[in-house]
């Protein structure tokens, strides 16, 4: 029987494809490159910080290749260009620094910048349907969000779009949430049939693989999904004073003894365990440490481990917002970086797309 292309796996399968993955990037680093990124829609928070920032830097420091997109682009799927769009994509660029990404090292770029990349959505697009695209599930809500309407093309290329940013440079790990798994499915379609289609003897791009985030999934102060929108999350720029007062107003629960029961307790228990993050402890020991000194000693402990854990990444950060124009000249230099690994990308698939004249 042979298998729906499109079909994306079932998570557990995912999930042990990731671990393989995860052994196979331990053993031999630089057998590996790595792209993820992210759209610039506010400052980072510590969501992205212990889900995905510290991983990379980890990836980065064991020698594979790293590759930081600021995904521009995909900011226009459900907006307007905002008018701060540039200092967006400044502070994500001073985000990504400050947590230790090291532009000697790692190539930090934006989508927008880099032409070829752009261009090879072209010949991506002529090798998925729409039907196939319209089933990825982001796709799918949005458009079901616009009521049938007004989705922009561009969103409803989008995960097209992806798979042209981890293809133009032959990414074969790819450090995602769960919720992007459908995507990366597409991009290893997009793949297998464009080697099928133009490369059958010797398959020309890898079948990207996803990386899934091992660390707990954090929510905001308030227990629901953090979320720059919802003003429920600790940026990583945030001073210790807004730090303080997000914390201050974050939600427990009527019972004073602190506890760690995730299922029963999930706002004390989601504080519980940011704290255990910044702190490296475990969140059962953070617990019993605060136990009966509830909810005033717990927001106290957390305030303390939050802005502890970030102070020196803060420190660097602030030195690096001081200087844009330092900031402007890693972007550019990632920029370039990528932008001639596309142009070479782009040729050779004109090359396999019989378009050399
Ligand atoms: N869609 C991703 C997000 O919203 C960001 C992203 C864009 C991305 N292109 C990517 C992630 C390529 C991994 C690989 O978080």
């Amino acid at each position: 029987m042979s298998r729906p292309t499109t079909a994306s796996p079932s998570l557990e399968v995912a999930e042990r494809r990731s671990r393989a993955l995860a052994a196979a990037v331990e053993a031999h680093p630089r057998a590996h490159r790595v792209l993820t990124g992210d759209r610039p829609t506010g400052p980072l928070h510590v969501g992205h910080l212990f889900g995905t920032l510290l991983n990379r830097v980890r990836l980065q420091d064991l020698g594979a290749e790293v590759f930081v997109l600021v995904a521009d682009y995909q900011v226009l799927t459900d907006r307007e260009a905002p008018a701060d769009l540039a200092s967006d994509v400044l502070g994500q660029v001073a985000d990504y620094l400050a947590v230790g990404i090291d532009p000697g090292r790692a190539t930090i770029f934006a989508h927008s910048q880099v032409g070829g990349l752009n261009e090879l959505l072209v010949a991506f697009l002529s090798v998925v349907s729409v039907a196939e695209v319209g089933r990825n599930p982001t796709v799918k809500d949005e458009l079901a969000a616009a009521g049938g309407g007004a989705m922009s093309a561009l969103m409803f290329a989008y995960p097209v779009h992806q798979a042209a940013d981890i293809l133009f440079c032959h990414a074969n790990v790819v450090p995602v949430g769960k919720d992007q798994l459908p995507h990366l499915e597409l991009a290893r379609t997009v793949a297998r049939r464009f080697n099928d289609r133009y490369s059958p003897t010797q398959p020309y791009f890898p079948e990207p693989e996803g990386l899934l985030s091992t660390a707990p999934l954090l929510l905001g102060v308030d227990g629901q999904k953090m979320s720059k929108s919802r003003r429920n999350a600790i940026a990583i720029s945030a001073s210790e004073d807004e730090t303080t007062a997000l914390v201050r107003s974050a939600r427990t629960d009527a019972e004073r003894h602190v506890s760690y029961e995730p299922e029963r307790r999930p706002e004390v228990a989601n504080l519980v365990l940011l704290a255990a993050m910044c702190l490296d402890e475990a969140p059962g020991q953070v617990a019993e440490a605060v136990g009966p000194g509830g909810a005033e000693a717990l927001k106290a402990t957390l305030t303390d481990a939050l802005n502890d854990r970030l102070r020196p990444i803060r420190r660097r950060r602030q030195a690096l917002a001081a200087d844009p124009g330092y900031l402007r000249e890693v972007l550019a230099r990632g920029n370039e970086h990528a932008g001639e690994i596309a142009e070479r990308t782009l040729r050779q698939v004109r090359e396999l797309m019989h378009m050399v004249y």
